[in-house]
């Protein structure tokens, strides 16, 4: 099956509509397009019903979406980069920015006529800000802009990360409109039907961020770990390169190497490190993936000699290396996780909140099977719910910003008036937030902060002592609690 096709039968569901798509794919070289299916969402539309364009740029994928505040997606368009960037080994922001003009329109278009709807029909146009590439937000921040302008639309502007984290609130066509994913904070909730409900722990884990929050509700979000080096997703792609693995497939270098880690032996490697597992302090949630991807390029070297080349020969030795870096990237993505709900709960104890009872996992990384397994297990054993958007909705997209667009719009937060010109004027600029923080950074900040000084300050032999009084002090902070030991701090090695 081509490529385009597979996307393709993934974004329709296996509900193809292929003509379309695979003309538009010709007329824009280097891009990939799937739209949506749109049959069964134009059913009936209420009184107080708004519809919301969301338009997302920020990276290598040229999305756009249309949502209904009542009716969650209408319809949807993706122009994907992938194959292009693939032979540069990144994505390479002059060519994704030229590439995003290319199909902005039609990408657009596409989305609206999936949706059976005209511009006229809308409220607003949501559109991602950031973070990502400049050169590339531009476009989208510009296209949304016109258009808002042409047609007097509100203009909500969208954290891409957030975007990742509220689409799995979207009710789906196959709830019947009935209700969520069960269980939930309770209280109030501008879509009663969401599947995810506040307070609930996010896992975003994709190429170009990789973090666990605390979403408390739209615009509140407490980060409780962060990628202190390359992102899981990142991590997949250069290790997939060290591999010489061919990443112009769909999911790039992650999903290559997932599926020729399947030929490997995941022990055949045992001194593989799981990242972070032997620092010594106290633990917290943030991820490392930089000293895990090097440790295979130095078993490589060391297996396979320096200035190696791929051949059938060393093929079972690159797949054990693969099986054994994913099998350390996940059990490591594990045990943050583990942590992160512990900390979550107590943090929600200790504002007044109800206990968090969901989940989700969001970003490029959920569509790996390990992954996803783990993070399932690990809700297993935290009593929350896993909410798992669909892989298509994992990765870059514009339904997600189309509904974060929804999810502002309907509490009115953060909705701006129509611009007053298409452009901006002479001197002025679009607001862009290439790096742009999603939340309180401060409680990880802070524990981050006290492991760094513990580390420091602790000799081997005071080393026990010091975790004791850093548990206790923890503690009393709404500290993570650590399941195995059984105290609420995080402790020093865990060799196990
Ligand atoms: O969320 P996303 O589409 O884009 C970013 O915002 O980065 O995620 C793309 C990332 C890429 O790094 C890709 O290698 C990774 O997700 N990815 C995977 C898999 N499929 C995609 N990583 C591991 N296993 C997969 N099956
Ligand atoms: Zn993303």
């Amino acid at each position: 099956m081509a490529m385009s096709s597979l996307r393709l039968r993934l974004a329709l569901n296996l509900k193809l509509r292929s003509v379309a798509a695979v003309s538009f794919a010709r007329r824009w070289p280097g891009t990939r397009c799937t739209a949506g299916h749109a049959d069964e969402r134009h059913a009936t539309s209420s009184a107080n019903e708004q519809l919301i364009l969301g338009i997302e740029s920020s990276c290598d994928e040229t999305g756009a979406a249309v949502v209904s505040t009542t009716r969650g997606l209408l319809g949807e368009a993706l122009a994907s980069q992938t194959e292009s960037h693939a032979k540069h080994g990144g994505v390479v922001p002059d060519l994704a920015r030229d590439l995003h003009v290319a199909a902005m329109d039609d990408v657009v278009a596409e989305a609206l006529r999936d949706a059976n709807v005209s511009p006229e029909q809308l409220t607003a146009v949501a559109v991602t800000i950031g973070p990502g590439l400049s050169l590339c937000l531009k476009v989208g921040v510009a296209k949304a802009t016109k258009l808002a302008h042409q047609y007097q639309l509100s203009f909500i502007p969208v954290h891409h990360m957030e975007a990742h984290a509220l689409v799995a609130r979207m009710p789906l066509h196959d709830d019947g409109g009935g209700g969520g994913g069960g269980g939930g904070g309770g209280g109030e909730d501008a879509v009663p039907s969401a599947r995810a409900r506040f307070p609930f722990i996010c896992v975003l884990a994709s190429g170009g961020h990789n973090l666990v929050t605390l979403c408390r509700g739209v615009g509140s979000h407490t980060i409780l770990g962060l990628c202190l080096d390359d992102a899981m997703g990142e991590a997949f792609e250069k290790t997939a390169r060290l591999l010489h693995l061919d990443a112009s497939g769909p999911g790039g270098g992650g999903a290559a190497l997932e599926k020729f880690a399947t030929l490997g032996n995941p022990k055949a490697f045992p001194n593989l490190p799981v990242p972070l597992r032997n620092q010594r302090g106290p633990k917290t949630c943030d991820f490392s993936f930089a000293g895990l991807k090097t440790s295979v390029r130095m078993a490589l070297e060391k297996e396979l000699g320096e200035g190696w080349a791929p051949s059938d020969e060393n093929a079972s030795v690159r797949a054990d290396l693969a099986a054994g870096f994913q099998r350390c990237a996940v059990k490591h993505l594990e045990e943050r996780t583990d942590r992160a709900c512990e900390w979550a709960k107590s943090l929600c104890k200790r504002d007044g909140l109800p206990a968090p009872r969901q989940l989700v996992l969001a970003g490029g990384v959920a569509a790996n099977s390990s992954v996803r397994a783990s993070i399932e297990r690990i809700c297993g054993a935290n009593d929350l719910e896993l909410v798992a958007p669909p892989p298509r909705w994992c990765t870059d997209n514009g339904v997600m910003v189309a509904w974060c667009g929804a999810e502002r719009l309907l509490r009115d937060d953060g909705v701006l008036a129509p611009p007053e010109t298409a452009e901006p004027l002479e001197g002025e600029k679009y607001d862009l937030r290439a790096r742009w923080p999603l939340g309180d950074d401060a409680p990880r900040r802070e524990l981050a902060e006290e492991a760094a000084r513990a580390r420091k300050a602790m000799t081997p032999s005071s080393h026990k002592r010091g975790n004791a009084r850093a548990a206790a002090a923890r503690m009393a902070k709404g500290a993570p609690y650590d399941r195995r030991k059984r105290v609420h701090a995080p402790l020093g090695d865990e060799s196990s």
